[in-house]
């Protein structure tokens, strides 16, 4: 998100000196992007990894817009291309600050109608992979080449907490990458490193047009939150500049609900019957 779309990205020097690794940015819409561009305006150096060729073309030139000619190309589910990419990423910035994994995917069959009757095997094992495992093995991957002071950040979602009608197999998925959340923060807390995830509630991106009725979340996460506005891209980049920065020190293990207070709610306003 440039700043010419409407948000005055804050700048300064919270990220001056630090490098990291951006994975799931693919379009101006992804959330990674809003975080990146956060990133850039207060000085990280970062990389940023995509999926596939496909992507590249779009990712190439907002990377461009925000000073950044690293790209990587990694797919979660294949560890030969995770190899190849960390390995890059080791030789070209040598140690890590920071890694936000902003990646996620389950079949839209199964995003849809009854959870009993339309999860399969291989759909479950898909969101799994995809959306929780890739968190553990690119934290490991991270981790293993993060400085001290290091900062891990991913995204999840209230369906891991409450039912959603159609989040269904994601909202698993979700569940259990808040649990890897936690155990990892406990793995890497003696080395210096935190790790949190940031409870997002429902923007319009690529992933969420995945999802049956994923207009109807965004009506609802509005209308039934708090502030009753949408969850705004600046207040997730800021959550995550926060928790990436300096500024999060002593923070670990946290899942931070950035949804403009969805997730506060236990009964619509209106209560008269
Ligand atoms: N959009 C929302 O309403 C919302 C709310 C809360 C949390 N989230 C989470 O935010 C994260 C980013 O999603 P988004 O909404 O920005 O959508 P998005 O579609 O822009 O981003 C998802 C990313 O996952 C990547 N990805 C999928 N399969 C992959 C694979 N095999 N290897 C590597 N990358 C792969 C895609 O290329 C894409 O870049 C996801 O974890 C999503 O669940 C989204």
């Amino acid at each position: 998100m440039a700043e010419s779309e409407g948000w005055a990205l804050p700048k300064g020097n919270l990220m001056a000196g630090k490098k990291g690794v951006v994975m799931g940015i693919a379009n101006q819409n992804s959330i990674a992007w809003g975080i990146a561009s956060q990133l850039a305006a207060q000085g990280a150096e970062m990389c940023f990894t995509y999926l596939g060729e496909g992507l590249e073309r779009r990712v190439r030139p907002l990377a461009e817009s925000v000073g950044v000619d690293f790209l990587v190309q990694a797919d979660v589910t294949d560890d030969a291309s995770m190899d190849a990419a960390f390995a890059e990423i080791e030789k070209r910035f040598g140690k890590l600050d920071f890694l936000v994994h902003s990646v996620a995917f389950a079949n839209k069959d199964e995003l849809k109608g009854s959870f009993i009757d339309n999860t399969t095997r291989e759909g479950f094992l898909t969101a799994m992979n995809i959306s929780a495992f890739s968190f553990v093995d690119s934290a490991r991957r991270a981790a293993a080449i993060m400085n001290p002071n290091g900062s891990i950040v991913t995204m999840t979602y209230l369906g891991s907490e409450r039912t959603i009608p159609n989040y269904n197999t994601m909202g698993v998925a979700k569940a259990a990458l808040e649990a890897a959340t936690r155990y990892a923060a406990r793995d890497l807390g003696p080395r210096g490193i935190r790790v949190n995830a940031i409870s997002a509630g429902a923007m319009r991106t690529l992933s969420l047009a995945g999802i049956s009725g994923g207009r109807g979340m965004i009506a609802q996460g509005r209308n039934f939150s708090a502030m009753k506005e949408d969850t705004s891209m600046e207040g997730v980049a800021g959550c995550a500049l926060w928790l990436l920065s300096d500024l999060g020190r002593s923070t670990t293990g946290e899942v931070v609900h950035v949804d403009a207070g969805f997730h506060i709610m236990g009964m619509p306003d209106d209560v008269e019957g």
